[in-house]
């Protein structure tokens, strides 16, 4: 409400002001059940108890406490119900038949293929199983998920479950984030930690039984993992492994195991109605909110749930925004609906509001990325929009270039898709492209991740575990040879390898860091430039996963404002961050300082906890902390030195081409504060690709740095600036003409 009262106009200070507008999230679906349905929802100790109450505790405030009513009521409930049902609740899962015959199995096999639908329980119960029936006493039980909410929200869940504090017995594990303790014997973590235990622990003799879960998504990591655990369990027959997931070819599994085991848990699955539209649509983000709505405005309220899959968070808000609107406008002529986006960097707090049930009367719309595909199950779903995107990674081996993309999802994902409107009773899919498109335009199943990807941070990963050879790596799927040769390629101009393809020192002080090989090398090279205190500042700005300034709609203007301080004098976007975080640090992290640039708290945070996560392993890689803040030219070098593959050079009409690979044409981002200024030579962070290929985080740099920092990739005919000849001759004409090195490295 007090959200409204601001959009009116009403005088608030900036602080109430940004906090009714960050919890305004949270506070949409909690009113629902806080304030304005008085009744909790009968199931209400189904739910995490704890951050119920801690998202309540923020949204209802002083305002309900003394509803003596509704305190009662929750008083009971949470008395009541809580655990019981829980435990009720486990037992209805349709792997809970399967506990003693899996158990038997476990026993007997060392390694097993476990396939089970989408909610049958796999990742919740499993591991408690075996926790149960004694396997803990040996070791922890490591779950791995691809992704981190995943990965959060199950051990959540288990902990609710067992009725453990989170952190205490069951624990998760994600990067820059342990919430694990003595105590953990359930640990359920990213598949990116776990190949980085590897590193201090390549037995994993903490561990009694390794789970690779959802293994059917093949993410670069979880097929780098399936290799190394595969090769663990030979060297330790105490060792239980289960590589589970929901639809996958468990033959291929089987045989590239060597088990002699699948278990499979027959899914209850109710019929789904599949529906097309007739022609494609143009808008398909459009398309999904309407079909949301009308399906909100036709159906009785109480009918089910509404999944929408869209393809990143940006996406996510503007549908969000859209809905509200619409909804808004049609006031109380249509039932409640309730907004819940889930997505990778969506706030711990919120994520548990996607799992409330949804009180009488109202309906839910989730509007979640491929995480709600199979890695997490929302229970209450009978309809789901499936606009047939998902945003993938895709990697361009020929010129080293990765970029974010926004593509067709395969048959198997779209069956995948429709398969979670019908959990709990006959469903309904609506697919917003035709069974045209269906039939023969999509792929039978998504291309695994290693087989598009950049592989440098694998493989530098690799070399530090000591494995020398990765033309005989153990893949479950060879990556293409050209991917591997770039990342060695790249790895050896980063001067991580040598040119017999080993770690170097610098390269093994690179792997320490949980980053890409390019901020490794960034960070280590800010100590010849004594500038570590400022780079490990931008590094973590440059990894909390979510965007650092905050631009309300109605308040553009001063939002940019307060942004274009920090650009001052054209410094480009690394050193603004760098700007951004001192001027914070400087007011001691004051909160009220946020508010007042536009700048959002949370991030800022995590960038915090990042940032002293680095300086712990600067000092393990025995690099000193410096400070050299004045020295804008020693930053950008150092930054140079991680990113001179990342070079641009300005063309005509205020686009860019690579320094490298001159046949790729890129622009500045309009978000970047040097989209205006259009620097001659440039740097950048990343490369996004919507409409055109967009640089985002900029610097500029003087072109000879290039050849200082990396004479192995640049020459100086590389960067002799034409400005005043014609434009570049065009491909080839910067191509590397030293040695390559990189038939030495693949041998090594
Ligand atoms: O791994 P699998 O897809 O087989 O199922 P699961 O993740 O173990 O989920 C089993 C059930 O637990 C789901 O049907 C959800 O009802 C519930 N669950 C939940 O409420 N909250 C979570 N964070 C995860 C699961
Ligand atoms: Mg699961």
């Amino acid at each position: 409400e007090r959200y409204r009262d601001l959009k009116d106009g009403d005088k608030m200070n900036p602080s109430a002001e940004q906090e009714a507008w960050e919890d305004h999230q949270i506070r949409k679906a909690t009113l629902k059940f806080g304030s304005k349905n008085k009744k909790l929802p009968e199931n209400y100790g189904f739910v995490f108890e704890d951050q119920i109450e801690c998202i309540q505790g923020q949204v209802i405030g002083g305002e309900h406490v003394d509803d003596e009513a509704y305190q009662e009521e929750h008083e009971k409930s949470k008395a009541k119900s809580a655990h019981k049902k829980l435990l009720a609740d486990r037992k209805t899962l349709p792997v809970y038949s399967y506990r003693e015959s899996l158990l038997k199995a476990v026993e007997d096999h060392q390694v097993i293929i476990i396939v089970g639908e989408t909610g049958s329980g796999k990742t919740t119960q499993i591991p408690q199983y075996l926790h149960e029936a004694g396997y803990t006493k040996r070791g922890m039980i490591g779950c791995t998920q691809p992704r981190r909410v995943a990965a959060m929200s199950v051990a959540a869940r288990v902990s609710q479950e067992m009725g453990v504090k989170l952190g205490h017995e069951v624990g998760y594990s994600i990067r820059f984030e342990d919430c694990t303790s003595d105590k953990t014997v359930l640990k359920y973590m990213t598949d990116g930690m776990l190949l980085r235990e590897f590193l201090s622990e390549p037995n994993l003799k903490s561990y009694s039984v390794v789970m690779v879960d959802e293994a059917h998504e093949r993410t670069l990591t979880t097929d780098i993992l399936f290799s190394l655990v595969k090769d663990v369990a030979r060297h330790r027959p105490d060792l239980k492994l289960l590589i589970s997931s929901a639809t996958l070819d468990a033959e291929k599994f089987r045989h590239y195991f060597g088990s002699d085991m699948i278990f499979e848990i027959p899914g209850r699955q109710f019929p789904v109605e599949i529906n097309y539209t007739k022609a494609p649509e143009v808008d398909y983000l459009d398309a999904a909110i309407v079909t949301a709505l009308q399906i909100h405005v036709t159906q009785p309220p109480g009918d089910g749930d509404i999944l929408v899959f869209l393809t990143g968070q940006e996406e996510i808000e503007t549908a969000e925004e859209i809905l509200k609107h619409r909804t808004r406008r049609l006031g109380s002529k249509i039932a409640e609906l309730i907004l819940c986006p889930i997505y990778a960097n969506l706030p711990t707090e919120i994520q548990a509001k996607i799992f409330l049930p949804t009180p009488v009367g109202a309906r839910k719309v989730v509007l979640a990325t491929n995480i709600a595909e199979t890695s997490l199950t929302i229970d209450g779903i009978k309809y789901v929009i499936d606009p047939g995107y998902v945003k993938l990674k895709s990697y361009n081996p020929r010129t080293g270039m990765e970029s974010l993309h926004v593509t067709p999802i395969s048959k198997a994902s779209a069956n995948q898709r429709a398969g979670r409107s019908g959990r709990t009773g006959p469903g309904k899919c609506f697919r917003l492209y035709t069974a045209y498109n269906y039939s023969s335009d999509l792929d039978d199943s998504t291309v695994p991740e290693i087989k598009r990807t950049n592989l440098a941070n694998v493989v530098l990963c690799l070399k530090s575990l000591g494995i020398p050879d990765l033309l005989n790596f153990d893949f479950m799927d060879r990556p293409p040879d050209e991917a591997l040769l770039k990342a060695l390629e790249l790895l050896y101009a980063l001067g991580a390898l040598n040119k017999h393809g080993e770690l170097t020192r610098v390269g093994r002080k690179m792997a320490e860091f949980p980053l890409d090989p390019m901020l490794s090398k960034m960070i280590v090279a800010s100590d010849k430039y004594r500038c570590s205190d400022e780079i490990i500042s931008i590094a973590a700005m440059l990894s909390t996963g979510s965007s650092i300034f905050y631009r309300p709609k109605d308040k553009r203007v001063h939002a940019d404002d307060a942004r274009s301080n920090f650009h001052m004098g054209n410094v480009g976007d690394h050193i603004a961050l760098l700007k951004v975080y001192n001027s914070w640090k400087d007011t001691n992290f004051s909160t009220q300082w946020c508010y007042e640039n536009y700048v959002q708290v949370r991030s800022m945070k995590r960038a915090r906890d990042i940032r002293d996560q680095l300086k712990g392993l600067l000092e393990r890689v025995e690099i000193e902390l410096t400070s050299n803040p004045d020295d804008l030219e020693a930053i950008k070098k150092a930054i140079a030195s991680g990113y001179f593959p990342h070079s641009a050079k300005l063309q005509m009409y205020g686009s860019y081409r690579s320094v490298k690979h001159p046949q790729t044409v890129v622009h500045i981002h309009p978000s970047s504060g040097l989209a205006q200024v259009l620097p001659r030579w440039v740097i950048y962070h990343e490369l996004v690709e919507t409409s055109k290929g967009y640089m985002r985080q900029v610097s500029e740099i003087k072109p000879e740095w290039l050849v200082e920092i990396a004479p192995h990739y640049y020459q100086l005919k590389d960067v002799e600036d034409l400005a005043s000849k014609k434009m570049p001759r065009g491909r080839g004409r910067a191509e590397l003409r030293s040695v390559k090195p990189t038939t030495v490295l693949m041998r090594g």
